[in-house]
């Protein structure tokens, strides 16, 4: 059974390493998927990672299992029909040390899941054992590779905690034999998304051989050691089954769907080892990695470690026949995947320039976060809402009007800082032809739809953003995402939308691409920030403005859409209204990204030393002084000035223009626009 209904799977630990990897997998195989976890080890950005590769939202609560209150609220919420439970401390070493911490959080709060699931009726459960539990398995003769009938004798308090577990739910089934429990005993869990967009993040020092190498290979460590190669082996270093985290991943989804398929009424209590059966040495894993990076990296043979033993490979035949799976990546693909994903993040999930909050008065609401970069002079914050920029200040002066709580932006109608879309500015009476078919729009704005209807890009929730350091690690790069379903606002076929911004030390640049199902839908994407060089609480009385263009589309007075004439405008300074939009190129392209920005318009203010330039790729551009704005208390008419580069107003109705925005799903739309600041010359 793959997730079709509108039950959930509760993945408890699903921020961390192997959890974030599982949750990815049930998405796509159509589970919905709820996450609960504490962030003790992780970070809510592995979630937001996982929602930019899923391409959809999942309800994550950070919420510790050990508080059944907050934990009986999610099942209260979510119609769950399964868990499968990550959540635990895991390091052997630091459990010899603070074995109490390990007994409370792993066993505790398993047992106030247990009871929580219990209250709820879910029986069905996916635990995260591991090899650990069977301990040094070199004191039986025959005992490698290991089955699961191995007898358990964990060495230390962390194995101990995964032994009392399965305990407890071995003793759940016999006292009710209509729970159902899949054990899955891990061996060598390692590499990373093939994305590079998730993976493993330890924090301090890394206690595993892979994440250790990765760091000595990004210089974060000087040389990995190799602890002993004297033992019985081809090359004398020891023997582990490491296994791909997406397979181990997909082994959670044959688990589930095995229990699943559990006669109806009868229960289940099984272990299964989740390995490759195939045993790896140190040095073999260690010449994989150089491989993968391209160079040797240092290491150093020190002594045996205490507990270290010869040889722990798994024999997966129980996982391989009963669950029908199997791993189907080796070493190599890891170490390619693990790679990738600590080139593309040397720091893990942080990045030095960057940091997030959530808008005031939303603790914990995961959908209001701020995400603000600092670069030098420039300091830029963008919100998931609307994908939209909240602050640019630049040398200390905020540039750019914006409010301080979620409930603001969702209360007003003036696209605040917002990405505008589906499609910028109108479309006259609503409607356009199309396969000589009449598509009709929401009509938000008179008889016109404007800036893609009532329910808009800017009052989406965008998914991401993903934040890296650009190639020559000079500027930070934030990606957001949107899938817009087929229909919303009336649009025919489904758009993904993504907006990349780019902060530079003296600007930020917007890059729109977008890609559909249609045979043909109009895609017109634009920001829609009010910019004010004067401080945004006056107006922009007195701004001058230096225009590339003064050709100008003629308007209907009354409805704002083009005559088909071009008139022309002088404008030199912002003192008196201005709604049209400017001509700067001819285009006819459907994604100019490739074209140089030119620029189109420079703006300054006497009150201050700083300049605004605007360049876009785009053929060009509206030109607005903010007149119709009323936001009581916040800000009025003329508070800012906008400047929205993108295609010609309600160019889907006419012959010459429509192939400027009508987006198939064999092209990409695309445009680039970059505001820069300069002090005054
Ligand atoms: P991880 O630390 O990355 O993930 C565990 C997650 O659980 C973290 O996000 C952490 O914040 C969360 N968590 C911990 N205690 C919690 C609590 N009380 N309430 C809510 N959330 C809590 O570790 P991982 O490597 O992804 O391991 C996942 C599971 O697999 C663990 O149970 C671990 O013991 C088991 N396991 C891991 C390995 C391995 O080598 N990584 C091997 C065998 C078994
Ligand atoms: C502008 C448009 C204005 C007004 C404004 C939204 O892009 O040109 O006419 O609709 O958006 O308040």
């Amino acid at each position: 059974m793959t997730g079709t209904t509108n039950s959930y799977i509760l993945v408890t630990g699903g921020a961390g390493y192997i959890g974030s990897h599982t949750v990815v997998e049930l998405i796509n195989h159509g589970y919905n998927v709820v996450i609960v976890d504490n962030l003790s080890n992780s970070s809510y950005d592995a979630v937001s990672r996982v929602e930019y590769i899923v391409k959809k939202p999942v309800p994550f609560f950070n919420v510790d299992l050990r508080d059944s209150e907050k934990l009986g609220k999610v099942f209260e919420q979510y119609d769950i029909s399964g868990v499968i439970h990550f959540a635990a401390l895991k390091a052997v070493g630091e459990s010899t040390h603070i074995p109490l911490k390990y007994y409370d959080n792993n066993v505790n709060g398993t047992i106030k899941l247990l009871e929580t699931m219990a209250a709820h009726k879910v029986k069905t459960i996916v635990f995260s054992s591991s090899a650990t539990v069977y301990g040094d398995v070199t004191r039986f003769k025959d005992m490698i590779p290991i089955p699961e009938h191995c007898p358990n004798d964990p060495t230390n308090p962390y194995g101990k905690t995964k032994y009392v577990i399965e305990n407890i739910l071995h003793d759940i089934y016999n006292a009710d034999t209509t729970w159902k429990s899949a054990i899955l005993r891990y061996f060598n869990p390692i590499g990373a998304h093939p994305s590079g967009l998730i993976g493993e993040d330890p924090l301090g020092i890394p206690n595993n051989l892979l994440p250790y190498l990765a760091q000595v290979a990004i210089g974060r460590r000087e040389k990995l050691s190799i602890f002993g190669n004297d033992y019985d082996s081809h090359d004398g270093t020891p023997i582990r089954d490491y296994i791909h985290v997406v397979d181990l991943a997909k082994g959670h989804i044959a688990a589930l769907e095995y229990l699943n398929n559990v006669t109806e009424g009868a229960g289940l209590f099984r272990e299964w080892n989740l390995g490759t059966g195939k045993g790896s040495t140190v040095f073999d894993v260690y010449h994989a990695f150089c491989k993968a990076v391209g160079h040797e990296l240092p290491y150093e043979v020190v002594g045996r470690r205490d507990g270290d033993v010869l040889d722990l490979t798994a024999n997966a035949t129980r996982a391989n026949t009963e669950l029908k799976w199997s791993a189907e990546k080796n070493i190599d693909d890891a170490c390619r995947d693990l790679w990738k994903w600590t080139t593309d993040n040397p720091k893990g999930y942080a990045v030095a320039g960057y940091q997030w909050t959530t808008l005031a008065g939303t603790d914990g609401d995961y959908t209001s976060r701020v995400h603000t970069v600092t670069k030098d002079d420039l300091s830029v914050s963008f919100l998931n809402y609307g994908a939209s920029i909240q602050k640019v200040e630049f040398k200390n002066q905020n540039l750019v009007c914006g409010l301080d709580t979620l409930d603001e932006y969702k209360s007003q109608d003036i696209y605040l800082g917002a990405t505008v879309g589906r499609y910028a500015n109108r479309i006259a009476n609503g409607q356009f032809e199309i396969n000589g078919e009449t598509v009709k729009l929401d009509k938000n704005n008179g008889e016109n739809s404007l800036h893609g209807g009532s329910n808009g890009f800017n009052k989406q929730n965008f998914l991401g953003p993903i934040v890296k350091r650009s190639a020559d690690e000079e500027n930070l790069i934030l990606q957001f995402v949107l899938v817009d379903k087929a229909g919303a606002n009336g649009f025919p076929g489904e758009l993904i939308a993504a907006v990349e911004y780019t902060v530079g030390n003296d600007f930020v640049e917007v890059e729109y691409s977008a890609t559909t199902d249609a045979s043909g839908t109009p895609v017109n994407l634009t920001n829609h920030s009010y910019w004010n060089l004067a401080g945004n609480k006056s107006t922009i009385d007195g701004t001058q403005v230096k225009l590339a263009t003064s050709k100008a589309l003629e308007v209907d007075p009354n409805t704002l859409i083009p005559t088909g004439n071009v008139s022309t405008l002088d404008i030199s300074n912002l003192d008196g209204k201005v709604d049209n939009c400017l001509i700067v190129r001819e285009s006819s392209q459907i994604n100019t990204s490739s074209e140089s920005l030119v620029e189109v318009l420079e703006a300054s203010h006497p009150d201050s030393t700083l300049v605004l330039r605007v360049e876009t790729t785009e053929p060009s551009f509206q030109l607005y002084t903010g007149d119709y704005v009323d936001i009581p208390g916040k800000f009025g008419p003329r508070c800012g000035f906008c400047v929205e580069p993108g295609r010609l107003i309600n160019a889907v109705n006419v012959e010459k223009w429509k192939q400027l925005v009508l987006l198939d799903n064999k092209s990409t739309y695309g445009s680039r626009t970059r505001y820069s600041f300069k002090l005054k010359n």
